[in-house]
């Protein structure tokens, strides 16, 4: 039975939910964390919602023999497809990015417009601008699929000119319609964010759903008496956070390296499909 001490089970189509465990461990760095990124089946944005769901609910299957006491999902493209449907299929809590994405956009928004980027799965759901309809019917929501940017995050290509001209080309609905609020609604996105930051301006609030959500784990883990007790000490993050991944490990420590900013010695491959 999973306690307080348990740790928090966060998971990805593969290494974008990295940005997502970064400010959880930023916000709450006693919680002990389980990363699994399926690095064999990304990406998810362009695939269909019956997929993602199979995928997330062997996903969990699997973080429920870890013993979690908490269910992050730090993917955009399951936020939007699959959380409502596997709820149910859980007995842990268990939240998305999507709610407290559009949560922070529609009280941040001062002109009511706010741009959305995202996978063309996350856009083709729509739940980004229902959940900001449901909270403020005036806002007008303009949304991108940004398919190109996931693959040039991953190749490091986090700042070049290739990046910029590709940005340009997305960006371009999003100022024409005049947002002052843009959510960005992919997990790998967050790390293009000195880059979108140049082509949109400084007027332009960015709003990174990963913040928000680790303040609702914060107060979730809270109200059910679930939070890692304080200890004010760090300690060590190899004995803190264990990463599992579907392909490669090799891969994926030198990408977690590089995003968390601690090194990765270690991820363990699991055979996600015997879920
Ligand atoms: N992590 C996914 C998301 O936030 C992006 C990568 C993918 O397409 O799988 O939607």
């Amino acid at each position: 039975m999973a306690d307080c001490y348990s740790p928090v089970g966060v998971f990805d189509s593969g290494l974008g939910g990295l940005t997502v465990a970064r400010e959880i461990i930023r916000q709450i760095p006693d919680e002990r964390i389980v990363y699994f990124g399926d690095t064999a089946r990304v990406p998810y944005g362009s695939k269909s919602k019956d997929t993602i769901i199979r995928y997330t609910d062997q996903i969990l299957r699997f973080l429920d023999t870890q013993d979690v006491k908490a269910i992050v999902v730090a993917c955009n493209t399951v936020s939007s497809y699959a959380l409502e449907e596997v709820r149910d299929h859980v007995n842990v809590p268990i939240i998305g990015v999507v709610k407290p994405g559009a949560r922070v956009a529609a009280a941040t928004t001062v002109n009511r417009k706010i741009g959305i980027l995202g996978t063309e799965g996350t856009v083709a759901s729509g739940m980004y601008p229902r959940f900001i309809g449901e909270l403020n019917p005036e806002i007008e929501v303009t949304q991108k699929a940004c398919p190109l940017l996931c693959p040039l995050v991953e190749e490091g290509w986090w700042n070049n000119d290739v990046t910029f001209s590709v940005l340009h080309r997305y960006l371009e609905p999003i100022q024409a319609s005049g947002a002052d609020t843009l959510i960005l609604g992919c997990t790998h996105y967050p790390l293009l964010r000195s880059a979108i930051r140049e082509v949109m301006g400084e007027k332009v609030n960015l709003v990174n759903p990963a913040y928000e959500t680790a303040i609702e784990l914060r107060r979730l883990l809270t109200e059910k008496g679930l939070l890692y007790p304080e200890s004010g000490e760090n300690g060590k993050a190899e004995e803190k956070y264990r990463f599992f991944v579907s392909d490669d490990p090799e891969r994926f420590c030198r990408f977690a390296t590089s995003v968390l900013k601690f090194d990765i010695e270690k991820a363990e491959k699991v055979n996600i499909e015997s879920f």
